[in-house]
């Protein structure tokens, strides 16, 4: 039998990288399509879990900007996807008291999905049980630069530009960041993921590829992380 998560042990905001999916088509001689359709289930189960975990905050990396370089046929399914996602998800969403953000470039996104996306955060912005973050036309590298050029902007100096200022123009501005990291599927990097967020996060890898990671997965992280010790650059204390 599983050991029982310690509350107080529990991470306030995880991340996932959530990889595989071609992986587990191909294994079934499936299309790739599938993967993701089983995919978007798995993210659903996810978000059910956290919210009965009481996480506050959860970061799916569901598009990367360097994504589009896949074929036009799978990019299109998975934005499609994404609305079929949000019209059927939406209102439990909404009752369940998740609110809805995206980070990433927006306005590279299909209009259709923006539009989804943009009535999804106006309908779920009064709720704080949990905050659902979707990466979509996320890059690491290009928030840090788009940080740098926002400030550049604002007419501040140049040498006043330190870590705490270019946070409050990073995408998730006023949020703490993530506790933990989660890369299902065995591979083990960070792909462009969260870049300046991810400085002192733990991260978790493990071969479940992403439509098969199931709630018994995700309390094995979680697991993980309750033992892991944190120092931050400091001491441990004993
Ligand atoms: C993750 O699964 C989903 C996205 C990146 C959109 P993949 O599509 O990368 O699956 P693999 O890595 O090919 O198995
Ligand atoms: C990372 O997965 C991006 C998402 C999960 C959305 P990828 O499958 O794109 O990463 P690489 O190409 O294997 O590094
Ligand atoms: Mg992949």
């Amino acid at each position: 039998m599983e050991a029982i998560l310690d509350k107080n042990q529990l991470p306030r905001h995880v991340a996932i990288i959530m990889d595989g999916n071609g992986r587990w088509a191909k294994s079934r001689n499936l299309p790739r399509a599938e993967g993701h359709r089983r995919g978007a289930l798995a993210a659903r189960a996810a978000v059910e879990e956290c919210l009965a975990l009481g996480i506050a905050e959860l970061t799916l990396y569901a598009f990367s900007r360097e994504n589009w370089s896949r074929p036009a046929e799978e990019v299109n399914f998975l934005f499609r996807l994404l609305v079929e996602f949000i019209n059927k998800e939406l209102s439990a969403l909404e009752t369940q008291g998740v609110r809805l953000m995206v980070i990433g470039e927006e306005e590279g996104l299909p209009g259709y999905a923006r539009k989804a996306l943009t009535l999804a955060r106006e309908r779920t912005v009064g709720n704080s049980r949990m905050i659902l973050n979707l990466a979509l036309n996320y890059s690491g590298r290009e928030e840090i630069a788009r940080a740098c050029r926002l400030y550049m902007e604002s007419g501040a100096p140049a040498a006043a530009c330190d870590c705490a200022s270019l946070t409050g123009y990073l995408y998730t501005a006023g949020r703490p960041d993530p506790d933990l990291v989660i890369r299902t599927s065995g591979e083990k990097r960070i792909s462009n993921f969260l870049l300046f967020q991810t400085a002192y996060s733990e991260l978790y890898f493990c071969d479940t590829l992403w439509p098969d990671f199931s709630a018994a997965d995700l309390h094995k992280a979680l697991h993980d992380y309750a033992g892991r010790i944190r120092r931050f650059g400091g001491l441990t204390k004993h």
